[in-house]
């Protein structure tokens, strides 16, 4: 984080290079006319100034650990948000994967375009040039994303609104108080931005379901739940309970349950000291 904020830091320091720099290119544009040279090639520099984050590329370790944590293949559509130079959108797209990257820079849609070009992945690897708080990323099954904590909690309603069993990847940066699913860092020789975070969207749950003798009652808090069901006459606090996309798993009362959402209704199996029964609830 530190480290961050002393990119940004630079990223001030290289504006006001480039303000003094401004003048010594005006003269050399000026020979470059008078010479008939070809333009340069745009070149970012890290800590350069984005719209809402400075631009720093995510290690090339971890964006293949942060594809691999997402489990993503060719069956995904992958969003980058703040897409920066295009790797992690290129490194989705030579695994198969159709990828679109959102950067609000416009020469950092064009380095990236011309990178999926030379790469040869230029039909899977899409650029836009947008702002991401305006994007619509519904359709992305995995969305990858180097941002900041305070822009992450930003997006994380719109992001707990997704289809349940989205994979979130974020390089360092956390989603406030949800807690990831799973984090993991990139190893090898990395040394900076190196660890990556993954959540799931959780299916949404809370509140009471009719099962054949009683109901059982969810507190949910993102992706973890707590509540009761009650048996008859009997009422168990529940424990462990998690939801992992549409998949859930829970005990209460020594039996552990292990059940899917579809639509209304949750169904999967129930198993106890008695034995495994099948389980059903439906909203109540
Ligand atoms: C830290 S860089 C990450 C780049 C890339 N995702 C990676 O991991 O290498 C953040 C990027 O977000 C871009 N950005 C900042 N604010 C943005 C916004 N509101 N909309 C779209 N892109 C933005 C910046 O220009 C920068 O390229």
């Amino acid at each position: 984080m530190l480290g961050y904020k002393m990119a940004h830091r630079s990223a001030v320091a290289a504006a006001l290079l480039a303000i003094g720099f401004g003048f010594a290119g005006t003269a050399s544009a000026q020979s470059a006319a008078a010479t008939q040279e070809a333009p340069t090639v745009y070149q970012p520099t890290v800590g350069q100034r984005g719209k809402d984050v400075v631009w720093v590329p995510s290690p090339q370790a971890l964006v293949d650990r942060m594809l691999e944590m997402a489990k993503a293949t060719p069956a995904d559509f992958l969003m980058d948000l703040g897409s920066g130079d295009g790797r992690t959108v290129i490194t989705a797209a030579k695994r198969g994967i159709n990828a679109l990257g959102i950067e609000y820079n416009p020469d950092m849609v064009e380095l990236s375009r011309r990178a999926a070009e030379k790469e040869g992945v230029s039909d899977k690897a899409k650029f836009e040039k947008a702002d991401l708080f305006e994007t619509d990323f519904s359709k992305a099954q995995v969305i990858t994303m180097f941002l900041l904590p305070d822009i992450n909690r930003r997006l994380r309603p719109k992001i707990l609104d997704l289809k349940p069993g989205v994979r979130v990847v974020s390089n360092t940066f956390d989603m406030g108080d949800w807690t990831p699913d799973e984090t993991a860092d990139a190893g090898g020789d990395c040394t900076s931005y190196c660890r990556a975070l993954l959540w799931i969207v959780p299916a949404k749950v809370e509140g009471r379901w009719k099962i054949a003798d009683g109901e059982v009652s969810f507190e949910q808090k993102y992706q973890m739940l707590a509540g009761s069901v009650r048996a008859g006459s009997a009422v168990n606090s529940l424990t462990q309970g998690k939801i992992n996309g549409e998949n859930i798993v829970f005990t209460a009362g020594g039996v552990e349950y292990t059940v899917r959402i579809n639509g209304g209704a949750m169904e999967g199996v129930a198993k106890g000291p008695g034995g495994q029964k099948p389980f059903k609830a439906t909203r109540g």
